[in-house]
C-alpha cells in the first residue's frame, strides 16, 4: 500500500513538471534549436515503430520494369528532390532548413533492412507523410501507381550518377511532350 502510494505521488509530480514546462513555454519550437536527447528519441522511437507497424502487411508490387522508374523519375524530379537532393547534390536550402531534415535519398545508406520492407516502408511515407515534419502526405493527390513508381525509382536512385540522373528524369517529360501532353 506505502509503495503504491509512493508510486502515485511520483507519478502526479511528474505530470506536474511536465505541465508546468509546456505551459512555461521555454520549450524551444524553432526548426533552428535541435530537441534534446529525450524529446529526439521519444519522437524518433514513436515515428519508426509507427510506420513500420503501419506499413508490414502492404503488398509489394514488382518494381523492376522500365516505365515505372521513367515515371518515378520525373516525380522524384519534380516533387521531392527539393528537399531530398540527387546524385552530386550535397544539401539544399531547404534541406538546411528543415528540422527534422529529410534523409539525403540519393546516398548510399548501409542498411539491414530487406529490400521488401524498405519497399513497404518507402511506399507508407510518401503516401501518408509524416506529422510535423516537412514530408507531406502525397497520397491525398496521388494515385497507387504514381507512388510505387517513386518508390521503384527510390531503389536505383543511391547507385546513380549525376548524367544518369537528368536522362532518366528528362526521359519522362520528352514522352509526355510526344503524347500531346505536358
Ligand atoms: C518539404 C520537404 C519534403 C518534400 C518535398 C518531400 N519530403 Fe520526404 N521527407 C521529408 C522529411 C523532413 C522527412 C523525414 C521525416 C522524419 O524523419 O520525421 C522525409 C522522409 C521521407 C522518407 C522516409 C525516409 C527514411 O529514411 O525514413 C521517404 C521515403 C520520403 N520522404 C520520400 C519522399 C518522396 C518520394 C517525396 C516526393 C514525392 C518527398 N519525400 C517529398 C521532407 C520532404
Amino acid at each position: 500500500m506505502k509503495t503504491l502510494k509512493s508510486v502515485f505521488a511520483l507519478a502526479m509530480s511528474a505530470l506536474i513538471v511536465i505541465t508546468a514546462t509546456i505551459y512555461s513555454g521555454v520549450y524551444p519550437f524553432g526548426a533552428d534549436t535541435p530537441h534534446n536527447n529525450l524529446t529526439y528519441w521519444l519522437l524518433d522511437t514513436a515515428r519508426d515503430r509507427s510506420v513500420a507497424v503501419a506499413s508490414k502487411d502492404i503488398a509489394v508490387p514488382d518494381l523492376q520494369q522500365v516505365d515505372l522508374l521513367i515515371a518515378g523519375a520525373t516525380d522524384y524530379n519534380e516533387m521531392c528532390s527539393g528537399c531530398h537532393l540527387q546524385p552530386g547534390q550535397k544539401s539544399s536550402e531547404i534541406s538546411l532548413g528543415l528540422y527534422p531534415a529529410p534523409p539525403n535519398l540519393s546516398a548510399v545508406k548501409s542498411s539491414e533492412m530487406k529490400n521488401e520492407t524498405l519497399a513497404q516502408r518507402q511506399f507508407w511515407t510518401i503516401k501518408h507523410g509524416i506529422k510535423a515534419s516537412g514530408m507531406p502526405a502525397w497520397g491525398l493527390t496521388h494515385s497507387d501507381e504514381r507512388i510505387w513508381a517513386m518508390v521503384a525509382f527510390l531503389q536505383k536512385l543511391p547507385h546513380m550518377t549525376a548524367l544518369q540522373y537528368q536522362i532518366l528524369s528528362q526521359a519522362g517529360i520528352s514522352q509526355e511532350d510526344s503524347q500531346g501532353h505536358h
